[in-house]
């Protein structure tokens, strides 16, 4: 965890005041399931310790005041007048936030808010996620706001979708929210009910980061999304039922494939396969049987590289490199993909070497770094204090 006296004194420093209150909210690594989230289906992810800081304080006007220690700047807005910034494309998770506060008619002060964070960016661990979570509570625990828990998930969502453009899922502010310490969140995104199991003590969730981010990734994965809905559109004919591809299992699609055009029914086949193994994944954890869960990781991947296309060569090879370790059990892209990272499950004892042998494979092959973390699961956002 990073030292809340240090954001605490970097507060006074950039603003001359001590802040009120600090809190913090972390980044998520997805174990499985992907891009489900928005199908109302299953997701398996973890919040990990590393995290986004806030301390704020209120202000007598109606002026937010936001400074990131991250790039160095500030970013100023009357919260009567919000509009999106064109130069600052950090500022607007914060105005994101505080605009979809006021559009629950909850009345609130200006601030002064500054941002620390230790997730990396563009690594697919959620920054975003963490950032608009943090925000968002605190500037609720500054005007008394109860809009916590599910709520304060939804709106750090809807500040993502509405402001920010991406047509994204629950599950990264879910988590940030609601991650629990040594557990995974197996959550059904059709009524946010959520199950925490335990990751067992003799394995580790590794991160490896591609460093590889492709800009093109939010534009593609909106039309991932509405390539699902056109998936449904085009099912009903025969399957009025249904309102998501969460209610069409693998038989339903296989039976009435001939309504789909090819790439349609490559993306639903993903989600509708994803979706069952994310269910058989949760259940092989709970008989702690490791290698079934590596093998579905494995086939996760498979299938968000071939039938969603959401991989990349240098997370192609990342996977192939961690699954030649001895100890590995399974790895595969974790996030939105088009880059990022990937997720793998290692025994305790060979992370040494499957650190040293990913870092130099990729290195060898690609002439790039890998930054590999070993997460500790970690819990939802909360206040801390810095006496
Ligand atoms: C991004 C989105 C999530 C989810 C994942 C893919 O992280 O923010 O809602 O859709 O991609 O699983």
């Amino acid at each position: 965890m990073q030292d809340p006296h240090g954001i605490r004194d970097a507060f006074t420093e950039h603003f001359g005041v001590r802040p009120r209150l600090i809190v913090r909210a972390p980044g998520r690594v997805n174990l499985i399931g992907e891009h489900t989230d928005y199908n109302e289906g299953f997701v398996f992810p973890i919040a990990i310790d590393r995290e986004t800081f806030v301390a704020a304080r209120s202000r007598p006007d109606h002026t937010i005041r936001t400074y990131t220690t991250q790039f160095g700047q500030e970013d100023s807005f009357d919260i009567g007048h919000i509009e999106r910034s064109s130069d600052k494309p950090w500022a607007n998770y914060v105005r994101g936030i505080v605009k979809g506060i006021l559009a629950r008619d909850l009345p609130i002060t200006g601030a002064d808010i500054l941002i620390r964070s230790d997730v990396p960016l563009g690594s697919g661990l959620s920054s975003s996620a963490s950032l608009e979570v943090a925000v968002g509570y605190a500037v609720q625990l500054l005007n008394n706001i109860n809009l916590l828990g599910e709520e304060l998930a939804l709106l750090a969502q809807g500040a993502e979708n509405s402001f920010v453009g991406v047509q994204c899922g629950i599950m990264d502010q879910f988590i940030s929210t609601f991650g629990r310490a040594d557990h995974a969140l197996l959550i059904d995104c059709r009524d946010l009910s959520y199950r925490p199991l335990p990751i067992p003590p003799d394995v580790r969730v590794v991160v490896c980061n591609s460093g590889v981010h492709h800009n093109l990734g939010n534009s593609e994965y909106n039309q991932r999304r509405a390539a699902c809905s056109e998936a449904v559109r085009l099912l009903r004919a025969r399957l009025p039922r249904i309102s998501t591809l969460r209610d069409v299992s693998s038989a339903d699609l296989m039976a009435n494939a001939d309504l789909l055009p090819p790439t349609i029914l490559m993306r639903a086949r993903h989600v509708v396969t994803e979706n069952q193994r994310t269910l058989d994944a949760a259940a092989a954890l709970e008989r702690a049987d490791l290698v079934a869960f590596g093998k579905l990781m494995n086939a996760s991947h498979t299938s968000m590289r071939d039938d969603y296309q959401i991989s990349v060569l240098e997370i192609d090879l990342l996977t192939e490199l961690a699954r030649a370790v001895p100890g590995c059990y399974g790895a595969r892209l974790t996030g939105g993909g088009f880059g990022g990272s990937t997720v793998n499950l290692v025994t305790i004892s060979a992370i040494d070497r499957f650190v040293a042998e990913v870092a130099a494979g990729y290195k060898a092959e690609t002439g790039r770094e890998t930054d590999i973390l070993v997460c500790r699961p970690s819990e939802g956002v909360s206040r801390v204090t810095a006496a």
